[in-house]
């Protein structure tokens, strides 16, 4: 039988970090001023969510999300042994495309320079829980024989959409940006467990609202009715959240979406090696791994020092710890999302 198997990896932080204690001190080009600019700090930051830093891109205007999601896509073809050219399929998981339309997907296949090439473009849009998704539609191509070499990306630029006021300190101190990639392709194998094991993905648009960005309103003419430099009228260009109801959400989800997935496959802790849950809150990942009764040993962060990345973080926290040498080639992995949406789900595979 055809399954879907991981062939390669990668992932792309830029170089500017960010740390708690600076974080106070950025205006809303994100430049480090005298004075403070937002009532937060370091503790606050750390003890409520675990974060110590994040990672930013420049804001001279050099660096789109295709940029990101390009150098995180280029490092899983060069693990997977493979050319730009052979990638037939991309889908590129973002809440913070390069512009409104076309999505980022084309952009992406323009710089990897295969725009000649014949590739379909997906732009998908599940917030925190595009790994998820993406690796669910992949799978499906995948074992249709729809495509041969699918490159899923997560890629996510926010430190230009946050408010570095006070007002919107709730959301800025969680987001930093990064890409994560994996390119995926059809292995022909007896073993029921092998390459991509299980997905499952769900949503509940009652939560729609809680946490959101809304920059415009399609419904209105002009669908832009406010001044973007001004303070007091543009909050529709940052997010707005409902922190509370999204936390408790993050937890339910996750912990269901993962014991659904070990209850669906027959599968047990000793059989999986690693957990990599969406990285939003270290508190959030804690209560998941309490309630579902994770072994410890086996859960897999890395929002202490890249905050979080939404659609990035999956691949992003794999592709660290295979570089610090804990991931290897052929663990099975189990991942859990949660998002905006609210959209959530789970997937076994191994790398
Ligand atoms: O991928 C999904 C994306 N998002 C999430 O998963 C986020 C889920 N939610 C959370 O992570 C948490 O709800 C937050 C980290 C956003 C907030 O933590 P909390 O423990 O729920 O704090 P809170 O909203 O109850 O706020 C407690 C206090 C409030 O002050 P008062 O009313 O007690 O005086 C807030 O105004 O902390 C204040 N506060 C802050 N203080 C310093 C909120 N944000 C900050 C901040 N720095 N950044």
């Amino acid at each position: 039988m055809i399954r879907t198997q991981i062939l390669g990896l990668g992932s792309y932080v830029p170089d500017r970090v960010v740390t708690n204690s600076e974080l106070p001190f950025l205006n809303d080009r994100h430049e480090r001023q005298e004075t403070q600019q937002s009532e937060t700090n370091d503790e606050w930051i750390a003890k409520r969510t675990g974060i110590r830093e994040r990672r930013y891109v420049p804001n001279d205007g050099s660096v789109a999300t295709s940029d990101l999601a390009l150098q995180a896509a280029k490092r899983a073809i060069a693990d997977a042994n493979l050319e730009p050219g052979e990638i037939d399929c991309i889908i590129l998981g973002t809440l913070s495309p390069d512009i409104h339309f076309p999505g980022t997907a084309v952009f992406l296949q323009k710089k990897l320079g295969i725009a000649d090439r014949n590739c379909a473009c997906f732009d998908i849009r599940q917030q925190c829980s595009a790994f998820v998704y993406g690796l669910q539609m992949a799978d499906a191509f995948i074992k249709t024989g729809m495509y041969k070499r699918v490159l899923l990306v997560g890629a996510e630029l926010h430190s230009h959409s946050l408010d570095y006021s006070t007002r919107g300190r709730d959301v800025m101190v969680l987001f930093g940006d990064g890409a994560g990639a994996v390119v995926l392709g059809p292995q022909e194998t007896d073993d029921p467990r092998a390459g991509v094991m299980y997905t499952a993905a769900h949503a509940d648009g009652n939560g729609a609202m809680d946490l959101y960005l809304k920059i415009f309103d399609i419904a209105k003419a002009p669908y832009v009715d406010y001044d973007a430099r001004d303070r007091e009228q543009n909050q529709a260009k940052y997010p707005q959240m409902d922190g509370k109801r999204v936390f408790l959400n993050a937890v339910r989800g996750m912990v269901m979406s993962t014991q659904a997935a070990l209850a669906k496959t027959g599968l047990s802790w000793d059989d999986i090696a690693w957990f990599v849950p969406h990285q939003a809150n270290l508190r959030i990942n804690e209560k998941v791994v309490e309630v579902a009764k994770i072994p410890a040993d086996k859960v897999l962060n890395t929002i202490q020092f890249y905050g979080n990345t939404t659609a990035a973080t999956v691949p992003l926290t794999i592709d660290y710890w295979r570089q610090q040498g804990k991931v290897k080639r052929g663990d099975r992995i189990l991942a859990s999302v949660f998002g905006s949406g609210f959209t959530w789900g789970a997937a076994i595979f191994t790398f």
